[in-house]
């Protein structure tokens, strides 16, 4: 069954190269990235880990945590860690759960038929602390991500989660942002102060801060 934004991410157990976890209660009262790599021991989930890693602090500053998951071994999890580190220049500093009976694949729907073969594909949830589902991406086996883009989708959802604003096109964290049309010109006096009016329906203000 695929999940969709608003629902309740799926709770599990399960053992990860940092021990065994709850998934909710490993979560805590952050936010979480859940993603899937296809396999252990392959090229583009090894670069795909390292860069996790090197953007470690950056979850961090954004309270949330990562954990990865593929449908190997505990074990294999951990020898393949060592080239991450040797070839990426960080060591997985995050936990990666092991999902050889794909409990957690099939309760997140990331495995895809198409893909022609058992393993998953590149899926990213981003969990908010109620644990509801904020944002998926699915990515083919072939397409390593961008996560940078996904700190930005964080940084949009955690803003826009506390304000009655939206994120246009590209944007990023300290640009200006866009009024809901749900607030009425003098609402949004009240709340944001001075506004530019592009069109009518399109108000862009300073991103709150606070
Ligand atoms: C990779 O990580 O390079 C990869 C894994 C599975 C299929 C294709 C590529």
């Amino acid at each position: 069954m695929s999940l969709h934004l608003g629902d309740t991410a799926p709770d599990f157990e399960a053992d990860t190269t940092e021990g065994r976890i709850n998934f909710h209660d490993w979560i805590g009262d952050g936010w979480a990235v859940l993603f899937s790599h296809p396999a252990d021991f392959t090229p583009v989930c090894t670069t795909e880990l390292g860069e996790t890693a090197r953007l470690k602090d950056e979850f961090a500053k954004r309270q949330c945590k990562v954990i990865a998951v593929s449908v190997d071994s505990v074990e294999d999890h951990k020898a393949w860690s060592g080239d991450i580190e040797e070839t990426q220049g960080h060591a997985v500093n995050f936990p990666i759960i092991g999902d050889e009976n794909r409990k957690v694949a099939q309760l997140y729907d990331m495995l895809h038929p198409g893909e022609d073969d058992s393993s998953t594909v590149r899926s990213v949830f981003l969990i908010d602390p109620n644990k509801k589902v904020r944002m998926t991406l699915t990515y083919p086996k072939s397409a390593g991500r961008n996560f940078d883009e996904i700190l930005r989708a964080l940084d949009s959802i955690r803003l826009t989660a506390k304000h009655q604003v939206a994120t246009p096109a590209q944007w990023k964290q300290g640009e200006d942002v866009i009024i809901t049309p749900a607030i009425s010109d003098e609402d949004a006096r009240q709340r944001f102060g001075e506004f530019e009016q592009v069109l009518p329906y399109l108000r862009k203000t300073k991103a709150p801060t606070a």
